[in-house]
């Protein structure tokens, strides 16, 4: 038989007039590799079948499981309980993002103005022949955006950040580290004065304050500071 785990979840529904915010507790057997998903939806079908959470992978790859994990942002597909050696773990939804219901929260939404805010598409002055081969990149740039370009968008950086409850605009390492995808990108005709005009301000580039919590946290474990950083100094001279 495996150890006993607690897990208090937070449950609240801003959509209800009654719902109050409160921490329900669930007490379940440890299986062996189980993943705070395994926890989670067991105690969905056996305990408390009003608990709402997000999944879709379960593989760390869909970037909807997010959410505070005794205070820190994780993915929680990709959270093993044994981790947590007395047993006890407290989930709450994850700040920052538009609360749905208990541990889940809107992140899409957020997403989506982001990628707006920094034009988050190919910017170029040439005219697409679709009739062409695509102009080749160099293997080293190609990998570099490749590298750049693997954020799930969980919103686990944001939620770290400490930048973003001072600054509620602030566009985050996600929408700092698109920019860095694009600025990298030879096909984009965007130039450093249009970078500028776009986070040349402390809701963007200058704002971040260097706290390393966004690349602490990064399932994908991206680069996210040096980034940061890269284009802090790319973008400084124009200030
Ligand atoms: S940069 Fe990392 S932490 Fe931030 S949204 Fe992308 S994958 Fe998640
Ligand atoms: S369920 Fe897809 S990243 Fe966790």
């Amino acid at each position: 038989m495996g150890r006993m785990i607690t897990i208090k979840a937070l449950k609240y529904n801003p959509n209800s007039k009654v719902s109050k915010a409160h921490f329900a507790k669930y007490e379940l057997e440890e299986t062996p590799g189980m993943t705070l998903f395994i926890a989670l939806s067991k105690i969905r079908e056996e305990m408390d079948h009003d608990l709402s959470f997000d999944f879709v992978c379960r593989a760390g790859i869909c970037g909807s499981c997010g959410m505070m994990i005794n205070g820190v942002p994780k993915l929680a597909c990709r959270t093993l309980t044994k981790d947590y050696k007395d047993g006890v773990i407290q989930l709450m939804p994850m700040p920052a993002f538009k609360l749905i219901k208990d541990l889940s929260v809107n992140t899409g939404e957020w997403m989506e103005g982001m990628s707006k805010r920094v034009e988050s598409w190919i910017h170029t002055n040439e005219e697409i022949d679709f009739t062409k081969l695509e102009r080749p990149i160099e293997p080293d740039v190609a990998q570099e955006v490749f590298e750049i370009d693997r954020c799930v968008e969980c919103g686990i950086c944001v939620a770290a950040c400490g930048t973003k409850l001072m600054r509620p605009n602030f566009v985050g390492a996600v929408g700092l580290n698109r920019v860095a995808r694009f600025y990298a990108d030879p096909q984009d005709n965007r130039t450093d004065e249009d970078y500028y005009e776009l986070v040349g301000d402390d809701d963007g580039v200058f704002g971040c304050m260097s706290l390393l919590a966004c690349e602490d946290n990064c399932p994908k474990h991206l680069p996210l500071q040096s980034k940061i950083a890269y284009m802090r100094r790319k973008l400084v001279a124009l200030r």
